[in-house]
Parts: structure tokens; C-alpha cells; sequence
């Protein structure tokens, strides 16, 4: 069985200078194909408020929507490091709850590590699960759970916003997180945070200065994400299921699907069972009170 990579070694690829490649998933076919394809790390992220649900933001997702979606990525998976996002509220009122929450995601879910937004006002937090054994990933810039107070914009223009952002990433890493997610920081202030930190910085639309990137997997096959400045579609995946399911609906309008190709014939039976197909229509006519002697059960239709 393929190793599976380690909260460890993403530390280890930031000494060595190796780039680390994470994406999203949230089922169980598509966390397969990404894993075979050896990203480094699969984020079941709470985006999938938006991409699967179609929620408007994220703060709608639960932490039973997560752990829906973690088993079946950890069951899908060999290779990637599984992380599970922790919703909205299920890590802001104690870390003693925030424990009991993302010790669900592992042990009932099957992650590996778990990630959390905020800077050090979450640092106790981050410190506790650590210390359960939990491994944790941060996340600073553009909190999309906090859209309600910050919106949805770039984060860290400002010498006093790249400074808290700074700030946070430290008190992250002192906590002892594994990795931060930088999600919309200006290239030169995320290029300059990741220089100065131990852990990997996983960028998202924070420029290539970052230790590796993530990306919403729909976003970047295509299905839906159009006008979004830092993705790359890399497929169009979206024209794809769109064709097929109109040639589909076509070709059974058309009586062109299915043919004999698709279907089971009887061969030598036919006759035999056909009739038992009829004699059930015959009882039944007989039994409502009708003689059914317009019919031949037994040889062709009315
Ligand atoms: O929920 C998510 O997918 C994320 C990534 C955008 C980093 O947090």
C-alpha cells in the first residue's frame, strides 16, 4: 500500500525546498482519482457550502456536513493527507469543545489533521488539539467564514494588516501548527510570511512565493468558479456533463437510447415467459369480472 503522507512531512518538504500540492474533494469518486493522481493532501474543505450545496457562504456548513463528507474521502484515499475543515462555531466558543469536535473528524471521520481559520486568537485552541495529537492546519488572509466582518477581498494591502497577518502566522506555529493556508494575501507579503516561518504556507490566490497551493476542485475542473482571478481551470469538466447529459436526454427522446446493445434478451425462453406476462393480465380481468374472452392470453394482444 502507497505511504500516506504525514503532517511531518509537509516540515520536511519546506527544508528540502519541495513544493506541496493540496486540493479539495468531498466524495468518494473524486477523492480516488485525485489521490491516484498523488496530490499531497486532500482538503475536505467547508467550501463545499458553496460548490456542493450551493450554499452562499460557507457559514451554513456543520460539522455533520464535514464528517459526511471526511468518511468518504477517507475511504477513498491511500496516499493524501486527509484535512478536515472545522465549520463555523464548531472551534470559537472553548478549545475543550473545539477538541471534542475535531477529535469526531478523526476519529469517527477518518482525517488525519483538521484546519481552523483565524490567527492568534486561536492559537490556545490550535495548542490544544495539538496536544491531544491532533495535527492542525491554520488558515489567515481572507477567512471566508468571517465574510460577515471582513467580506470577501484580498487581506494584508495594508503595513498594519500584513503585520497581523505576520503576527498570526507566528502565533500559529508557536501553537505548533503543521501549515497555514494563506488565502488571498498579496504575492509579496505571502512570499515574505513564508520566508520567515518554519511551517509550509499553502497558498490560495497568494502567489507563487507560497511552500505549495491549494485550489476547490470544481474550480479547477470547471464546474462552475468562472471569473475567479486566482484559479486556473485546468479542465471543462462542466461542458463535458453538460453534453453528455444533452445528448443523453436527446438520443431517449429520439429512441435512439437504448438498442439492443444495452438490453438483455431472452433467447430460447421468450415464448414461455411472455406467456406468464400475459396469463397475469388474463386473471386479472378475470377477477375484476370481466370474461376476457377478448383476448388470447396465451397468443398475441387484444
Ligand atoms: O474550504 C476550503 O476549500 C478552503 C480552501 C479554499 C483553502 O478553505
Amino acid at each position: 500500500m502507497a505511504k500516506r503522507v504525514t503532517a511531518r512531512d509537509f516540515l520536511q518538504r519546506k527544508e528540502r525546498g519541495e513544493k506541496i500540492a493540496m486540493l479539495t474533494a468531498y466524495d468518494y469518486p473524486t477523492a480516488a482519482l485525485v489521490d491516484s493522481a498523488g496530490v499531497d493532501a486532500i482538503l475536505v474543505g467547508d467550501s463545499l457550502g458553496n460548490v456542493v450545496q450551493g450554499q452562499a457562504t460557507t457559514v451554513f456548513v456543520t460539522l455533520e456536513d464535514i464528517l459526511y463528507h471526511t468518511k468518504m474521502v477517507a475511504r477513498a484515499t491511500q496516499h493524501a493527507l486527509v484535512v478536515a475543515d472545522m465549520p463555523f462555531l464548531t472551534y470559537q466558543i472553548s478549545p475543550e469543545e473545539s477538541l471534542r469536535n475535531a477529535g469526531r473528524l478523526v476519529q469517527e471521520g477518518g482525517a488525519q489533521a483538521v484546519k481552523l481559520e483565524g490567527g492568534a486568537e486561536v492559537a490556545p485552541t490550535v495548542r490544544r488539539l495539538v496536544q491531544a495529537g491532533i495535527p492542525v492546519m491554520g488558515h489567515i488572509g481572507l477567512t471566508p467564514q468571517s465574510v460577515h466582518a471582513i467580506g470577501f477581498r484580498v487581506q494584508g494591502r495594508t503595513s498594519d494588516a500584513a503585520a497581523r497577518l505576520m503576527e498570526g502566522a507566528y502565533a500559529l506555529e508557536d501553537a505548533g501548527a503543521f501549515a497555514v493556508v494563506l488565502e488571498l494575501v498579496p504575492h509579496e507579503v505571502s512570499a515574505e510570511i513564508s520566508r520567515r516561518l518554519r511551517m509550509p504556507t499553502i497558498g490560495i490566490g497568494s502567489g507563487a512565493g507560497c511552500d505549495g497551493q491549494v485550489l476547490v476542485l470544481h474550480d479547477m475542473l470547471g464546474i462552475g468558479g468562472a471569473g475567479l482571478r486566482h484559479n486556473r481551470r485546468y479542465a471543462e469538466v462542466g461542458q463535458v456533463i453538460q453534453g453528455a447529459a444533452e445528448a443523453y436526454a436527446k438520443d431517449v427522446r429520439e429512441g435512439a437510447f437504448p438498442t439492443s446493445e444495452q438490453a438483455v434478451l431472452l433467447g430460447a425462453d421468450a415464448a414461455d415467459v411472455l406467456s406468464a406476462v400475459r396469463r397475469v393480465e388474463h386473471h386479472r380481468l378475470i377477477a375484476s369480472g370481466d370474461d376476457g374472452t377478448d383476448i388470447n392470453p396465451y397468443g398475441g394482444g387484444r
